[in-house]
């Protein structure tokens, strides 16, 4: 049986709660209590003793933050880089990879806008063909697709796993076994997965997998991280290198760490590091599964009761959804249904096409609403934005 969770303690722990009825963890969740607490802590340090004293004074809480991050999605903490955000780790790996004319990328067709710019910009440098490959008539990666797609050019399978826009939740897994099949290497965008759904990269068989702390993880802005297979470290050198990422061994010489923090540079927020880890702990003390479940349920319940009000379309596809709830209202802006819900401390945001173009190019939509669930949110405040978008 799935455990079940503890809302009240949830709902305790997260002050938001009473200040808004909240639909944005896809966005920037509300983060709880001792996420809040650990940040406050290190920069009164701070104030006090000044950026590099804490930072030292902290050691082995930074070291902590590696260790409970490696435990939340199987990996081992050498395996851990830390950075400022999803992309930045994504773009670590993206850009230290070397493109030929006539090299092949695959992705899929709900790939991540800033992925998809970066891909359009290795096109333009270096030839690299980009290949978005096909939906199931149900609306997620073809898996079957993406294994005969594979051929002697392809360099890079970079998949968006939860997709910031549709609901759908690709399958992430059966993909990577293909990949390490085909000895591909496998860049998996987790942003929004990570604090949503069980996370194993071993399950996964990614070779990379870049997250943020700010969504369904719960944790500060401006933190991210990336994991790394040891067997990839010396195949895919990090884009950028600083002093934090190697050691300047003589004038003309330098040597890469041995370990995934290669891909980090030396400037961290570690007052956001140590809230990330105290988000990574909190997310720890929940069941993974339960967490999953309830988030599924409450999204399945929104997904219902807006489609029977009149008018509205649910925009989701894919076999398996998750949390993120996307809709329009016949005759009403996605931007004009934020706002107002927000004058009624009600938060939602908008998904525009440009965060994942070729779907919605694909499918002709406009921008659209998008209400993404947590765990915290009840089935009294998702019966409750049904009513409202009914009455607007
Ligand atoms: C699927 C997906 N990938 C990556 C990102 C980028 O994350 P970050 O802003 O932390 O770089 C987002 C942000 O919305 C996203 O939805």
């Amino acid at each position: 049986m799935t455990p079940a969770i503890d809302l009240d303690r949830a709902r305790r722990d997260t002050p938001g709660v009473a200040a808004c009825r909240f639909f944005d963890s896809a966005g920037a969740s509300l983060m709880p209590l001792p996420v809040i607490e650990a940040v406050r802590a290190h920069l009164d340090r701070e104030l006090l003793v000044g950026g590099y004293t804490a930072r030292a004074e902290a050691e082995g809480a930074v070291e902590e933050v590696y260790r409970s991050i490696a435990t939340l999605i199987g990996a081992r903490p050498d395996e851990i880089a830390l950075t400022d955000s999803a992309t930045r780790a994504w773009d670590q790996v993206f850009y230290g990879l070397e493109f030929s004319a006539g090299d092949r990328i695959l992705t899929d067709q709900s790939c991540y806008g800033s992925n998809y710019l970066a891909f359009l910009q290795a096109a333009r440098r270096t030839g690299v063909e980009i290949v978005a490959l096909p939906d199931t008539p149900s609306g997620e990666l073809d898996v079957d697709a993406l294994d005969q797609a594979v051929d002697a050019r392809t360099r890079l399978l970079a998949l968006t796993w939860s997709p910031t826009a549709s609901g759908r939740v690709n399958p992430a897994a059966a993909a990577g076994a293909v990949a390490r099949r085909h000895d591909l290497p496998y860049l998996l965008d987790a942003c929004q997965a990570v604090g949503q759904m069980p996370v194993h990269v071993g399950e996964l068989q990614c070779d990379f997998l870049s997250a943020t702390g700010r969504k369904y993880l719960r944790g500060p802005r401006g933190t991210g991280f990336l994991y790394v297979h040891p067997r990839m470290l010396e195949r895919v050198e990090p884009a950028v290198v600083d002093v934090r990422a190697a050691e300047w061994q003589s004038v003309d010489r330098y040597r890469l760490r041995a370990d995934a923090r290669r891909y980090e540079t030396w400037e961290m927020n570690y007052a956001a590091v140590l809230g990330l880890g105290a988000a990574v702990d909190y997310a720890l003390n929940w069941p993974q599964d339960g967490v999953w479940l309830r988030i599924q349920e409450l999204a399945g319940r929104l997904r219902a009761g807006l489609s029977a009000v009149p008018g509205t379309m649910v925009r989701d596809t894919g076999t398996v959804q998750g949390g993120i709830v996307t809709f329009t209202v016949a005759g009403q802006a996605a931007a004009d249904i934020k706002r107002r819900l927000y004058e009624q401390d009600v938060i939602v945001s908008v998904s525009s096409p440009d965060g994942q173009l070729l779907d919605f190019a694909r499918r002709r939509l406009p921008p659209l609403v998008r209400a993404s669930i947590h765990y915290f949110n009840t089935e009294e405040e998702v019966e409750d934005l049904v009513a409202r978008i009914g009455s607007l």
